[in-house]
């Protein structure tokens, strides 16, 4: 499949752009400085390459956005039409800048591209264990999903289970409204118990 990254400079971006490449996709890293993120695709696995963020629209038939939650309305929207009937993974945690547990960060950014298949996913998936999905107790960590469109939320979810992560169905966005808010608690304990950006929230079930 044909990824575009948003943001694929990024943490996120390459961690993403690792795993996929990995697995046999060909990646596309976009970014407000194209040659750079051609020289750091350049410096990632072969099936990575980079350019601006119009390109990797247009390149991806699944579209990441992994850029800060406060800049992903304007980067979407002049992207509308490429994104038009595409699927996006919205990987961006609002932090509090929608009413925390009310309203989920996918629902106030999917209004910038109405038309696109919007999917919540990775928002409790720390940058640093993108290498690691295998978990360092060799139990593979969860990825939650929602979505309000199942196909492509299952487009998604064999994405991540190919990667060597579980891939959990957290139903439609009003679960995302959770998913926002386990991500400062999940910050906070692994501050606590932890401190090496390495913590991951699991469902035993
Ligand atoms: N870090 C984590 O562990 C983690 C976990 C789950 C979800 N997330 C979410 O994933 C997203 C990316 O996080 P990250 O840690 O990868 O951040 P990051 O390392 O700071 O990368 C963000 C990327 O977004 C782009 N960007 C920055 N400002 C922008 C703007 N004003 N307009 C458009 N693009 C901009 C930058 O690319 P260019 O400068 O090349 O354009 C940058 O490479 C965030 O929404 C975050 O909440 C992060």
């Amino acid at each position: 499949m044909k990824i575009g990254i948003l943001g694929g400079t990024g943490r996120m971006g390459q961690g993403l752009a690792r795993g996929y490449a990995a697995v046999g996709h060909e990646v596309f890293l976009g970014s407000r400085s194209p040659g750079r993120a051609a020289d750091i695709a350049s410096e990632l696995a072969g099936g990575v390459s980079g350019g601006s963020l119009a390109e990797a629209a247009e390149f991806g038939e699944l579209v990441v956005l992994a850029v800060p939650f406060g800049d992903a309305v304007s980067t979407v929207e002049p992207l509308r039409d490429a994104l038009d009937g595409k699927i996006v993974v919205d990987i961006t945690n609002p932090f509090g800048a929608v009413p925390p547990g009310q309203v989920a960060g996918i629902e106030h950014n999917c209004q910038a591209a109405p038309s696109a298949r919007w999917v919540a996913a990775y928002k409790t998936t720390f940058w640093k264990t993108l290498d690691d999905a295998g978990g360092s107790d060799s139990q593979s960590l969860d990825v939650f999903v929602c979505s309000q469109d199942d196909e492509a939320k299952a487009v998604v979810m064999e994405l991540i289970t190919a990667t060597g992560f579980r891939a959990i169905d957290c139903g439609g966005f009003e679960n995302a409204r959770t998913l926002d808010v386990m991500v400062p608690l999940m910050i906070e304990l692994d501050g606590r118990l932890r401190a090496d950006a390495r913590s991951s929230w699991k469902f035993l079930g």
